[in-house]
């Protein structure tokens, strides 16, 4: 009998389609859809069944969609998804139906930036101290205790949006009025962190790491997301088993824990300061954007898109990983707004990094501007030596001009 694998992949983005595409290939599956729009093209039969919905980030539908798929086809197996916006509604399904995986209560310490933070703490783990913010009373405690600058963000944000920078009460209270701070929907305002940003990944069985990850974020995201047109690298260095990274894996290890996945991926984001200290910025339960998800396996050379199926399906993992490569990200962009007018540089990167490229999707000319920190296209190198992926991530961002009409 076949396994009903209810995927949720509200719309088919390539990022979305790599873990599709894992789970069609998977075996015993019998894979369903559910989603806003299926994928057209070579992608259009994985699915063996797929039902569309109105609001792909509602419960309501999600659930709906899955009683349908349940109703033709059995039983549902296993309800899984990548997105971080659907963690909790997928959780939501799961317990409906009575699934196996991440469960509600655990889904929204993920995805609640506030719960997360007074989870970690409990377990005694480095985090910011971060206060919601409904008005000023709170604005001007939590002032008194941390001082400034200060980083202002919604309390389950992502992508990086509507996360600032604040440096002076004045700025912190319009900030906070322009989120929209109110008892209803509180601001989290967090101590800010100095130093150098990392991400840590795990795949995870039974609550603990089986194969794991490093990457350096070059400059950090708020860095990137401060100066619209600087180039924001993301690096795995090729070695990370050295006693350096000792403190992370043990805050990796010990998140996991005090916040109680099971099975899944991991994507935690930790800060080095300058006294070599460690915190945890955050924690995800999901496979990781910008790159992330692909460069993982390209440094292990395992295909990571398998490896999340396994883990979220049959609670397995194949390893040991063995760390063969380090492998950076250059992500594409320049000053301005409008729409894409031109990338120059293109033939002279490729005469001096084309040997390392395994992967490069080029700006559209015409396309609006993205707004995030992982700009209008990329270019993923790989080489043994981190070395030498430093030097041609250096060499494409030096090299690579993005142009805007505007
Ligand atoms: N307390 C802090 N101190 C210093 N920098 C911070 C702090 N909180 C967040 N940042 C910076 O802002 C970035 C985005 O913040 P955060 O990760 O909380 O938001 P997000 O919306 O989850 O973003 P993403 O989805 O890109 O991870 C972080 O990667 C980090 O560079
Ligand atoms: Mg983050």
């Amino acid at each position: 009998m076949p396994r009903n694998v209810v995927f949720v992949a509200p719309f088919p983005a390539e990022v979305t389609m790599r873990f599709v595409r894992a789970a069609a290939r998977a075996p015993d599956v019998r894979l369903l859809g559910v989603g806003h729009t299926p994928p057209s093209g070579a992608d259009a039969r994985l699915y063996d069944d797929f039902v569309r919905v109105t609001d792909p980030l509602s419960a309501r539908d999600i659930i709906d969609a899955t009683e349908v798929l349940r109703r033709r086809h059995g039983q549902p197996y296993r309800i899984i998804g990548i997105l971080e916006s659907i963690m909790v509604q997928l959780a939501q399904a799961r317990a409906h139906f009575k699934v196996p995986g991440t469960p509600p209560e655990v889904a929204e310490l993920f995805r609640d930036k506030a719960k997360m933070k007074a989870a970690l703490r409990t377990a005694g783990l480095p985090v910011a101290r971060s206060r919601l913010i409904r008005g000023e009373p709170d604005a001007r405690g939590f002032a008194d205790e941390v001082g400034f600058p200060m980083v202002l963000k919604p309390p389950a944000g992502m992508g990086g949006k509507s996360t600032y920078r604040v440096g002076s009460y004045e700025e912190l209270l319009r900030a906070a009025k322009g989120m929209g701070a109110s008892d209803a929907n509180p601001v989290l305002a967090e101590e800010f962190l100095r130093g150098r940003e990392f991400s840590f990944e795990t795949i995870s069985t039974r609550g603990a790491p089986r194969g794991e990850s490093i990457s350096h974020y070059l400059p950090s995201c708020l860095e990137a997301i401060e100066n619209p047109w600087i180039q924001w690298t993301c690096m795995l260095p090729r070695d990370i088993s050295g006693a350096e990274y000792d403190g992370a894996r043990a805050m990796s290890r010990a998140a996991i824990k005090a916040l109680g996945l099971d099975d899944g991926m991991t994507h935690m984001e930790w800060f080095q300061r300058p006294d070599e200290s460690l915190v945890i910025g955050e924690i995800a339960q999901r496979p990781p954007g910008a790159n992330i998800s692909l460069m993982t396996g390209l440094a292990n050379d395992i295909n990571l898109y398998d490896a999340w199926i396994s883990a979220v399906v049959d609670g397995e993992f194949h390893g040991p990983w063995q760390r063969k490569y380090a492998v950076g990200s250059a992500f594409l962009r320049g000053m301005g707004h409008g729409r894409v007018a031109s990338v120059t540089g293109i033939h002279e990167t490729w005469e001096a990094v084309g040997k390392w490229v395994v992967e490069a999707n080029l700006p559209t000319v015409g396309a609006p501007r993205s707004e995030s920190y992982e700009g209008d296209g990329y270019v993923v190198v790989r080489d043994p030596s981190t070395e030498v992926v430093k030097r041609l991530l250096k060499t494409i961002i030096e090299t690579m001009r993005v142009s805007y009409t505007g």
